[in-house]
């Protein structure tokens, strides 16, 4: 089974002020992972050295026995979409079709995959159908958000690290959100769900992690211990 394997891993900003240290932790995709910490722990780091937009890290991240340093953009986009926790960074056109249009190609211009009935499907299963046309300056917060949303469906098969995917949702798409990792456990597809809002996911967590005081602990018999 695919996976990414973080080991002894220490990221800072600054030099005298480090995010992590010697943080060990494997990512199993078969399985549904998560993650909590205090606002600042470090999350959205992790997220961003995960997707390789940060590279100034120390320790080894494989990702299938390849060090992510050495895998390009487009290699890990293959295996990996990151849906960020600001609802804006993850849009890349002026229309939600048009954006999911470049989710279904790939970021590649010269690929030509779109299909307008999965674009369809999923704009209606997030109820964003309506939407499509309206450039993004006219949407509201949550529903950019969902548009992120059907941009994991079109990447179904991917592994999903999602920062924070329910913030700022309704109740509606939170529990539609939450069928889609039902519907994607049973086909053993997993993902890393970043959240303060642990109790929606419960029944779904493999493993639980949280990141305190610059080390990740995995909560074992309802105890985070050191790993
Ligand atoms: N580009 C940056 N340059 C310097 N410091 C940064 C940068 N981005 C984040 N930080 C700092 O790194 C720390 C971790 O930030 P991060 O965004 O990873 O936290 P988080 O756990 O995701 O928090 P939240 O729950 O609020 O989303 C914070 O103290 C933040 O101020
Ligand atoms: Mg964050």
């Amino acid at each position: 089974m695919k996976r990414i394997k973080i080991k002894d891993l220490s990221f800072a900003y600054q030099a005298k002020n480090p995010i992590f240290t010697n943080i060990t932790l494997e990512l199993q995709f078969n399985e549904i992972t998560f993650l909590k910490g205090e606002n600042g722990s470090g999350k959205t780091t992790l997220c961003r050295i995960l997707s390789g937009l940060e590279k100034n890290y120390s320790g080894s991240i494989l990702l299938n026995d390849l060090d992510l340093k050495s895998v390009s953009f487009s290699e890990r986009a293959k295996s990996i979409i990151y849906l960020k926790q600001e609802p804006l960074s993850n849009v890349v056109a002026a229309t939600p079709d048009e954006d999911l249009i470049l989710w279904q190609n790939g970021f590649n211009k010269e690929i030509n995959e779109s299909s307008p009935k999965l674009r369809k499907k999923v704009m209606k299963k997030l109820r964003i159908n309506n939407l499509k046309d309206k450039p993004f300056w006219e949407l509201s917060g949550g529903q950019i958000k969902r548009i992120g949303l059907a941009a994991l469906l079109i990447n179904y098969d991917k592994y999903w690290i999602l920062d924070e995917p329910v913030s700022g949702l309704d109740n509606t798409i939170t529990g539609i959100f939450i069928e889609m990792i039902e519907e994607r456990k049973t086909l053993g597809k997993g993902c890393l769900i970043i959240s303060h809002k642990e109790d929606y996911f419960s029944n779904l967590i493999d493993k639980s992690y949280i990141i305190d005081n610059k080390k990740i602990k995995k909560m074992f018999r309802g105890n985070f211990e050191n790993i």
